[in-house]
């Protein structure tokens, strides 16, 4: 299978070969698009696949898929407005730095959207945004299987173990953790990966954070089994066999900042609004800080079998890929 990619590849337009069912999508990608299938090559995969997703498609020209971004404050799911940005910029009082409450915290830190339009995390390697960037690449390497994590040059995840206690005090919703898993997958389909693993992947992250309640699962290996839901919000689905009650449920939070939190969130005073309700367009990202559009995906555990053989865009545009990293690097 391997070998008859390469020779489409080579051919420079066909399609790819199906990914044979004993490689994980990691090690496939890699293999296609970087050629050789090491440490190294797979942590740049993820890097794209992750850059991508946050601040959106940013190699110019690409496959023809088009990226909105997770740090779209523009982002839209199912005819709903979503806006992801003032969880991120510290606009709003979401993150958990291990207190009662939510507190504000700036995770553009790092340069913003510019270092990772040049495939990098950060513009240093001691912000808020490089360790989130790099968490990033070494969670979803690990989610899609990517053989390599734990060896030089790609670390393994190392950081909170519990999706859940992560993002507790963000309170989303359906929609905007749909929006993300949303990006990511767009993000795979613009460098090629096959609809059918793209499919694969956001059905396993779905199932593992897509629920509210859920018990505790185990997402990376090494850390065991976690309270990992993401979707906290009423609006959320309930887990089968819930266990709600460890996992009290919190109110929308607090604006922090006004002019960042761009309408999300909720005042001291008001009633909780849902942070799905959609809120006045047009306001845009702190011109120092704007991010572009773009993520990356990953799937929980040993990555699902690919079936039925996959078309994948033409090798023209996996070439310019190819060409876009070489460059950047
Ligand atoms: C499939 C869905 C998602 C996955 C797999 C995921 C995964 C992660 C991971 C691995 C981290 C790093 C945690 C650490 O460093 O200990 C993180 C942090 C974060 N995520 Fe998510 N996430 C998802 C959805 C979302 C969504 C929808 C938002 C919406 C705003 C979001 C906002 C954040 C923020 C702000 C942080 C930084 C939190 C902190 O360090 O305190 N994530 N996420
Ligand atoms: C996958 O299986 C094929 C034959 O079925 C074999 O040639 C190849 O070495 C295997 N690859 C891995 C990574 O095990
Ligand atoms: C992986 O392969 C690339 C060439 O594609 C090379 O530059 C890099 O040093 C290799 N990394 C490791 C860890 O061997
Ligand atoms: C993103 O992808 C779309 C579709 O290929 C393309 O029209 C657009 O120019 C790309 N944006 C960037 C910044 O590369
Ligand atoms: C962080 O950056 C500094 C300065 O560029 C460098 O000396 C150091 O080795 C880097 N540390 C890591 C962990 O990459
Ligand atoms: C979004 O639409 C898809 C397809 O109709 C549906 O499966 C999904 O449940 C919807 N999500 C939300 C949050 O409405
Ligand atoms: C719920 O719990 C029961 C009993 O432990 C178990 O058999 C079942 O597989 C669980 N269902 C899910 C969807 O986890
Ligand atoms: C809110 O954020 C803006 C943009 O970063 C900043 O200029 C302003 O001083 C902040 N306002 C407060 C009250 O901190
Ligand atoms: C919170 O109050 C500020 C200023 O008082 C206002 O601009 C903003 O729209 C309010 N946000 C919400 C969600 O009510």
């Amino acid at each position: 299978m391997l070998l008859k990619a390469t020779a489409l590849l080579a051919a420079a337009n066909a399609v790819l070969a199906q990914r044979p069912s004993n490689t994980s999508i990691c090690d496939y990608y890699t293999e296609a698009l970087l050629k050789e299938n090491n440490a190294t090559n797979q942590y740049t995969l993820l890097t794209l696949l992750v850059n991508t997703a946050v601040i959106g498609n940013y190699t110019q020209p690409n496959v023809g898929v088009s990226v909105p971004g997770i740090l779209n404050p523009d982002g839209m799911y199912n005819d709903t407005k979503v806006n992801l940005v003032p969880y991120f910029n510290g606009g709003l009082a979401s993150s958990n730095t291990g207190g009662m409450s939510g507190m504000a915290v700036n995770f553009l830190d790092g340069g913003g959207a510019a270092p990772l339009m040049k495939n990098m995390p950060a513009a240093d390697n001691t912000s808020k945004q490089y360790k989130l960037l790099t968490h990033l690449y070494e969670f979803f390497g690990s989610l899609l299987g990517c053989s390599e994590v734990g060896m030089a040059g790609f670390a393994a995840y190392a950081g909170d173990g519990s999706m859940y206690e992560v993002h507790k005090f963000m309170v989303l919703d359906p929609f905007e953790v749909g929006y993300f898993i949303t990006q990511v997958g767009l993000s795979a389909a613009s460098f090629g990966v096959a609809q059918s693993d793209i499919d694969a992947v956001a059905m396993s992250l779905e199932k593992l954070f897509d629920n509210r309640c859920a018990p505790k699962t185990t997402a990376i290996e090494a850390q065991g089994p976690q309270y990992q839901s993401i979707c906290t919000d009423e609006k959320c689905p309930l887990s089968p066999n819930s266990t709600c009650a460890a996992q009290p449920s919190m109110e929308q939070p607090l604006v922090a900042n006004a002019t960042l939190a761009m309408g999300e969130g909720r005042n001291a005073s008001s009633s909780s609004s849902s942070s799905s309700m959609s809120m006045p367009s047009g306001t845009s990202i702190p011109s120092g800080s704007s991010m572009p559009s773009g993520t990356t995906t990953g799937t929980a555990s040993p990555m699902p079998t690919s079936e039925g053989t996959q078309l994948v865009p033409g090798m023209a545009g996996l070439a310019v890929i190819v060409a876009a990293v070489l460059f950047a690097q």
